[in-house]
């Protein structure tokens, strides 16, 4: 009987026709029908920045990730660049001193961010540095937008991550990624970034984020669970809802959001295939500081492989679609990969 291609695949013969462990019986067959791969261009590498000079302070929460001071980042940024991995993304870790209830160093041109997105750029040309739009680091509540009878308000928040979002851009970073989960702020942001002339500034939008108790060790890095009062579910997705993320994906792009986001990561990847099956647009996950510490812990322990989780846990974004994922191995794994 004749095949025709379009009516899809010829059915399965059965066993003995189909022996799967065939093409699995030697790593040169096995390589050769693997369907996914891990290259040090799918990451993005978060790091945290404090100040000072020559500093690296380890953070308790974090094994292996340490707040660097800017002339450190720009070492690592350096380090990254040489491992060919594409981006960094900045994080500033804020003297509680400049915490205030109006957040302005949110858009100092001079704050840590913006210094060390201008050193790495003098520096390290070649590498897209991505930062981050919401105002925690700098709000003595804790909160990403501001606190008024314990209500985070959307578009009084809205107004000051456009000033954000404006300072970043003008101090060079290529990459913006807001992270607060406000609504409207995709479309201001990039009507503001269009009408001061940054038309090539990407937004990496952080569409469907949870509100998740895996970010517990970032709190502790950005020197942010001290300040916050209360959790995040009014402004933050819940972790039990699914077809939202769509809705938010189909808005942020409407909005004008050049790629998308899922956070967490691993415990959401149901919500990456889903992103890129129906959009099909760049998506991304954030493996994020919960999520490493819990295999950073068990491989120190002796309890997991850590080398072989990490690989897993990254190849798991690629079998699910994601075109990248912003996570701490990002160097460690560049590194396996490169060997
Ligand atoms: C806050 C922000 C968070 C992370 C990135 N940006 C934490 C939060 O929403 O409380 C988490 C990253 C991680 O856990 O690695 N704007």
């Amino acid at each position: 009987m004749s095949h025709n291609f379009t009516q899809g695949p010829l059915p399965m013969s059965s066993f003995p026709g189909t022996r799967f462990r065939r093409t699995r019986a030697n790593a040169a067959l096995r390589a050769m029908v693997q369907e996914n791969a891990l290259s040090p261009a799918d990451f993005i590498w978060p790091v945290f920045v404090r100040d000072g000079d020559g500093v690296r302070e380890p953070i308790a929460s974090m094994p292996g990730v340490d707040r660097l001071s800017v002339d450190l980042v720009v070492e690592a940024a350096k380090q990254a660049h040489s491992l060919s991995i594409p981006a960094i993304c900045l994080f500033p870790y804020t003297d509680p001193a400049l915490k205030t209830k109006d957040c302005a160093e949110a858009w100092n041109p001079e704050n840590l961010s913006n210094r060390a997105t201008r050193a790495i750029k003098d520096a390290v040309p070649d590498i897209a540095i991505m930062t981050d739009v919401a105002l925690d680091p700098y709000n003595i509540d804790g909160h990403d937008g501001f606190v008024e009878d314990g209500y985070v308000l959307n578009d009084r928040t809205v107004e000051a991550l456009v000033k954000q979002a404006l300072s970043q851009a003008n101090a060079g970073a290529d990459i913006i990624g807001p992270s607060d989960m406000m609504d409207g702020r995709i479309g201001a942001m990039r009507q503001a970034l269009e009408a001061e002339g940054h038309t090539n500034v990407c937004i990496l939008s952080y569409t469907a984020k949870y509100a998740s108790a895996f970010y517990g060790p970032f709190r502790d890095a950005v020197g942010a669970s001290g300040a916050l009062k209360g959790d995040k579910k009014s402004y933050q997705m819940n972790p039990g809802n699914g077809n939202e993320a769509l809705r938010l994906v189909a808005r942020d792009l409407a909005e004008g959001a050049d790629m998308v986001m899922v956070k967490p990561g691993m415990a959401y990847l149901d919500i990456c295939h889903r992103v890129k099956a129906d959009f099909g647009v760049p998506t991304f996950a954030y493996q994020v500081s919960g999520e490493y510490a819990m295999l950073k812990g068990a491989a120190e322990r002796g309890w997991l492989e850590g080398e072989r989780v990490m690989m897993e846990s990254l190849m798991a974004f690629k079998r699910a679609g994601c075109d990248g994922i912003l996570t701490y191995f990002a160097p460690a794994a560049s590194r396996v990969l490169q060997a």
